[in-house]
C-alpha cells in the first residue's frame, strides 16, 4: 500500500519538534479526520534557513511532513511555494488515493508559515506578489481547516 520511501519517512521523520523563535509558523487542520499540523520557519535573506514541523496525524501525515521539510530547507520563499501536494507525494513515490487527502497538510502549513513570516515583517507586498491573499485572509479569520481538493475523495 504505501511506498518504502514513505515508510522510510515515517519510520525516520527529518524535522521534526518545534522552533522557538521562529520567524514564520503555519497550522492546518484535515477536515477529513481532524488531524493537524504546524510546520515552523527560520528565514535569512529570503531563504528558509530552518523548519521543523509537529504533527497529530496519520503515517502519511508524518511522512509528507518529513518530506516537505527536506524539499523546502534552503529554498527561497518563492521555490518552496512550488511544494505543493502533488510535488510531495510524487517525492514519496506516491500514496494510496486514499491517502492523497493527508499530502494537504503539510504543503499547505508551509504556505501559512511563509504567509505568517511576511504579514509579521509588514511584506503584505510580497504577498501580493506571490498570490498568497487567500491563505492571509483564511489566517486572518482565524480559520485552520484546509478544505484542499483531495479532502472530497
Ligand atoms: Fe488524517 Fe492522514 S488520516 S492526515
Amino acid at each position: 500500500m504505501y511506498s518504502d520511501k514513505v515508510f522510510e519517512h515515517f519510520r525516520n521523520p527529518r524535522n521534526v519538534g518545534e522552533i522557538k523563535d521562529a520567524d514564520g509558523v503555519g497550522t492546518v487542520g484535515n477536515p477529513v479526520c481532524g488531524d493537524l499540523m504546524t510546520i515552523y520557519i527560520k528565514v535569512e535573506n529570503d531563504r528558509i534557513k530552518d523548519i521543523k514541523f509537529q504533527t497529530f496525524g496519520c503515517a502519511a501525515a508524518i511522512a509528507t511532513s518529513s518530506m516537505a521539510t527536506e524539499l523546502a530547507k534552503g529554498k527561497t520563499l518563492k521555490e518552496a511555494l512550488e511544494i505543493t501536494r502533488d510535488v510531495v507525494a510524487e517525492a514519496l513515490g506516491g500514496l494510496p488515493k486514499q491517502k492523497m487527502h493527508c499530502s494537504n497538510l503539510a504543503a499547505d502549513a508551509l504556505r501559512r508559515a511563509i504567509v505568517d513570516y511576511l504579514r509579521k515583517n509588514g511584506k503584505f507586498d510580497k504577498i501580493k506578489e506571490l498570490g498568497l491573499e487567500k491563505e492571509l485572509e483564511k489566517m486572518e479569520k482565524g480559520e485552520t481547516d484546509d478544505h484542499g481538493e483531495y479532502c472530497e475523495a
